[in-house]
């Protein structure tokens, strides 16, 4: 296993611009342990993609993940997560908890998260510049996860060989 350090209960951060391939990658994990903002938005809103749900919807996210978290529960954040002070409020959450943490960089290519919009429907559909930003953040913090307070950072394309050990802590 190249990394045994990975933990069976713990909080798996997905970091990633839009149509980077988060939430395909989340669906290799129970559907109940993925927290998607997307879906939590459309929970409060009807609107997966109305940005102005975003406040409500990280709310219950973090309310979920603490009453997970509070059962020692694994737990997958599918949200882009490039912002800094999003992700420490997750990780100080986790430490409170004893709970591992893990950064997963889903570092696709800009241009193809940015082709990925092209095929999308208007409500999904991310604008350029904020994709570009996102991806530009998203490179930024690589260098940064460990300092922030992640007990293992890899790449999401280090998870396809790891897919066997993955499937086993989904059964
Ligand atoms: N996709 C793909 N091959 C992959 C991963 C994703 O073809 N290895 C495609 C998906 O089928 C989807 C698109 O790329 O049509 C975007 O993937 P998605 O998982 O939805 O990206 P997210 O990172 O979740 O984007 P968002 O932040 O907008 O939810
Ligand atoms: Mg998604």
């Amino acid at each position: 296993v190249l990394y045994p350090d990975l933990p069976e209960h713990g909080l798996i951060v997905l970091i990633g611009a839009s149509g980077a391939g988060k939430s395909t990658l989340a669906r290799t994990w129970p559907s109940s342990q993925v927290l998607s903002l997307d879906a939590l938005r459309g929970t409060v809103s009807d609107e997966p993609g109305n940005q102005e749900a975003t406040g409500d919807a990280a709310d219950i996210l973090k309310l979920i993940l603490e009453r997970r978290m509070a059962r020692k529960l694994n737990t997958v954040i599918d949200a882009t997560n490039v912002e800094e002070t999003v992700r420490m409020e997750l990780v100080t959450a986790a430490k409170r908890h004893g709970m591992p943490t893990v950064a997963v960089i889903v570092a696709t290519p800009l241009t193809v998260c940015l082709q990925r919009q092209s095929l999308r429907p208007d409500s999904r559909r991310v604008p350029e510049d904020i994709v570009r930003s996102q991806h530009r953040a998203m490179v930024h913090s690589h260098q940064r996860l460990t300092a922030e307070g992640f007990n293992t950072v890899i790449f999401a394309d280090a998870l396809n060989r790891l897919e066997p050990y993955l499937n086993r802590l989904s059964q």
